[in-house]
């Protein structure tokens, strides 16, 4: 059973609930492992977030100073926070099953101007968002998809978060085009890509489950970002629920 907390729209878990869900979607790393996933992100992603900076500030435009309630799925550091969250009122829920991603993505949020009252870090995954229906204004979910264990429950669940006609916004990379030598080298590479960095595949059709989610006005386009060549595809986009 769950049980409302102080913010309406937050849904708390029974601990006990709350860690069989992380153990389903996405059990437990060592310590170590997460923190080094966590500074890789904060510290490693400065060359990728340069390449997709132009992609981000177009998408993210949709939202400045249109939408108060934001959820993030997968926010690890927060590199998305500057292009939305310092305009309005703001408020930002943060979801990602690192916590050591907390504290980077708290740094975030004070860089990007979003009062610390408007920021919540939410250990969790985004198979089982504990969030209200329909309270969401807007959805942000980059470089995840590829990361969640259950794509389709993850989008099902970004749809029942929605506020009737509010926006989900993605940036993802994608599986390369079948027999090209980036998809044969995708389809090598994939299992030591999900060990190393925590479960991330390389040959997700996201597009595909994207536009089979059961969204309104579906607007999907490619990219091709060159900082790490394996995950050179990519598509971004929004979406209506
Ligand atoms: C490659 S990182 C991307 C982080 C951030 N969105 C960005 O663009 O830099 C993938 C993130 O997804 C998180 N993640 C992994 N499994 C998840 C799940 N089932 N639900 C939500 N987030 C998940 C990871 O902890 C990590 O922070």
């Amino acid at each position: 059973m769950s049980i409302k907390l102080i913010d309406p729209l937050l849904i708390s878990n029974e601990d006990s609930r709350k860690q069989a869900i992380l153990k389903r979607f996405h059990p437990p790393r060592p310590e170590w492992y997460e923190k080094l996933l966590a500074l890789f992100l904060a510290k490693g992603m400065k060359a990728y977030e340069a390449e997709v900076a132009g992609y981000k500030a177009e998408l993210f435009s949709r939202l400045r100073g249109r939408v108060n309630k934001v959820l993030e799925l997968g926010i690890g550091t927060g590199p998305n926070l500057k292009y939305y969250a310092g305009d309005g009122d703001v408020h930002v829920y943060g979801v990602d099953p690192n916590q050591k991603m907390e504290k980077y993505a708290q740094e975030a949020a004070v860089a990007a101007g979003l009062p610390p009252t408007n920021f919540n870090f939410i250990q969790m995954v985004g198979e089982a968002l504990p969030i209200s229906d329909a309270s969401m204004d807007a959805v942000v979910g980059t470089l995840v998809l590829c990361s969640v264990r259950d794509v389709n429950l993850a989008l099902q669940e970004v749809k029942r978060v929605l506020k009737p006609g509010g926006l989900y916004i993605f940036m993802e990379h994608v599986a390369a085009q079948d027999r090209t030598a980036l998809k044969f080298l995708q389809n090598i590479l994939d299992p030591l890509q999900q060990i190393v960095f925590d479960g991330c595949h390389l040959t997700r059709q996201t597009r595909k489950h994207i536009s089979e989610a059961g969204f309104s006005d579906v607007n999907i386009k490619m990219a091709s970002v060159p900082t790490f060549f394996h995950i050179r595809p990519h598509i971004y986009g929004t979406a209506r629920k």
